[in-house]
């Protein structure tokens, strides 16, 4: 089934994503677009409405993005927000300026006429403003709804062509009345009943996917994340028994997420599943690397080299039967797709490593069922299909796992040094209810550096550990969590008590940029 949009155009705003995301919560179905893709494109998407998002530019400026004018006269309701405001405002000749003063952070604005996008507003409320151009008359045609200190042209309408420009940030969470500013355009402006749910998409999907497989059998590789357990059982409720899932064990996990997928998610989803343990492999292969960037690209590449001998075992055994493993399943999310411009079909899991008389290439067609959703949608499907709690809301954690949180060599009485910290740490910050709001927290055992301590009536010459709780939206940028004291505490306390050989805990205060989220 075609899924009409509704378009945000990207402006180049850090907000473009959660405008999409906010139209979703709406109910309404919403694609992300660049603003240079061409307007007869984003026509022929059928779109239901566009958004232009806000941006960095100023609209005087000489390499300032624009939009094709002829936009404005295809019939299409169009919000402007912020940058995307200005911009209409800019194409259709009202006046606009470069304001006085900017406005930004919280503002009061004056609500003149409660209409159209601003129906059901209160006459005076609280919004996020980061603007530095004002709009000093709005283009013939349009009411001005609302006005600002600095922006004579707050939020402006033209009804009968179904534009309409708010200059404030509506989407985000600073904008307390901002979500009915977005239902307004899109239910009672533009027209558009509820389309979406990511509920509905997973059915249709779970369709989809049975469709198209037929008996043909079906790979799917499990990291441990909520991506990968979500896709394997989406596709596991169309195909059942044609799945098989593979889970690589390299051994550089946390306490407890072997076992989580071993024995908790099958238990859950009744799938068929080919562990290989390769633990040691895996740390054999790390003997004496200590350059962060070597150690991926040795885990890297034997991740794929193990993986790839599972897979051609299962092509082999399904042969055996007359049976053909034809589909490749991935957690992929929506914004991959739209970071890496789109665009996918076949996956080849290179086999240059020439393992065990693989064929040159493994080719896979693939499934990639989370493709349009965001991940907080991922994570409703994942609870909806009876997931646990713990996989659903796992944090996220790098691929490489623990190997790139030890800062010097990675030995196995390292890994399990390691594992007991970092199982303290997440205990204690689970028991005081801050799984939710800490995005992560990389837990980093220095094990090049010796601290000098006092244990008992002896000097000692342990290892520091560093905990460092994020709090992030995207992992781009990240602020250092303000973890309560009495758990930082109580994390420090415990891990000095009961894991020998660490005697000093340190707490990492420093934001992305300059600091990156993990130590290496
Ligand atoms: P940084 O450290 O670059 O991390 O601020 C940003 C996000 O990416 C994760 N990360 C990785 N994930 N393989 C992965 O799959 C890696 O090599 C890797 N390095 C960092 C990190 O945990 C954070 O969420």
């Amino acid at each position: 089934m075609e899924r009409r949009p509704v378009l945000v155009v990207d402006y180049g705003a850090q907000y473009a994503e959660l405008i999409a995301r906010r139209v979703r919560e709406a109910h309404v179905y919403s694609e992300l677009v660049a603003h240079t893709m061409p307007v007869d494109e984003m026509l022929a998407k059928k779109p239901l409405a566009i958004i232009f998002s806000g941006g960095p530019a100023s609209v005087y400026e000489p390499d300032a993005p624009h939009i094709d004018p002829k936009i404005f006269d295809a019939g299409v309701p169009i919000l402007g927000i912020c940058y995307g405001c200005q911009l209409m405002a800019e194409e259709l000749g009202g006046d606009v300026d470069k304001a006085a003063m900017g406005e930004y952070g919280k503002t009061s604005v004056d609500v003149s006429d409660a209409s159209y996008i601003l129906g059901g507003s209160p006459a005076e409320q609280t919004v996020w403003m980061s603007h530095g151009v004002q709009i000093n008359k709005a283009p013939e045609g349009f009411v001005t709804l609302a006005t600002s200190p600095s922006a004579p042209v707050a939020a402006m309408a033209d009804p009968q062509r179904k534009l309409y420009g708010i200059q404030w940030h509506c989407e985000v969470k600073h904008t307390p009345l901002g979500q009915n500013i977005i239902e307004n355009f899109l239910h009672n402006e533009a027209g558009i009943e509820d389309n979406w749910s990511p509920k509905g998409l997973m059915e249709e999907q779970i369709e989809k996917i049975r469709e198209e497989v037929g008996d043909d059998q079906v790979i799917c590789g499990l990291s441990g994340g909520v991506d990968s357990a979500v896709a394997a059982t989406l596709v596991h409720k169309a195909v059942g028994d044609q799945l098989t899932c593979v889970f690589v064990n390299h051994g550089l996990l946390r306490e407890g997420e072997v076992e989580q997928v071993q024995h908790d998610f099958v238990q859950a989803t009744g799938i068929k599943l080919k562990t290989v343990d390769a633990s040691e492999e895996f740390v054999s292969a790390l003997k004496g690397v200590t350059e962060p960037e070597a150690k991926r690209k040795i885990i890297g590449d034997l991740f794929i080299k193990t993986f790839e001998k599972a897979a051609s075992q299962i092509v082999a055994e399904a042969g055996e039967k007359g049976a053909k493993v034809k589909w490749l399943v991935q957690g992929t999310l929506y914004p991959d797709v739209v970071e890496s411009g789109g665009g996918s079909g076949t996956a080849v899991i290179k086999s240059h490593h020439n393992v065990g008389g693989l064929p040159e290439n493994l080719e896979f067609k693939l499934i990639e069922p989370l493709r349009s959703l965001f991940k907080d949608e991922v994570r409703q499907i994942g609870t909806h299909l009876g997931l646990p709690d713990y996989m659903v809301w796992r944090q996220p954690f790098p691929g490489p796992g623990l190997a790139i949180r030890i800062v010097g060599e990675v030995t196995q009485d390292r890994l399990n040094l390691l594992r007991r910290a970092d199982a303290i740490a997440r205990e204690e910050m689970t028991k005081a209810g801050l799984d939710r709001k800490i995005w992560q927290c990389p837990v980093v055992l220095l094990a090049n550096v010796h601290s000098v301590g006092v244990q008992g009536d002896e000097r000692t010459y342990g290892n520091p550990i560093v905990i460092r709780p994020i709090e992030s939206s995207d992992a781009m940028t990240a602020d250092w969590f303000h973890m309560p004291y009495d758990v930082l505490t109580a994390i420090s306390n415990r891990i000095t008590n009961e894991c020998r050989g660490i005697n000093r805990v340190v707490y990492d205060v420093t934001s992305k940029p300059p600091a990156t989220i993990e130590w290496e």
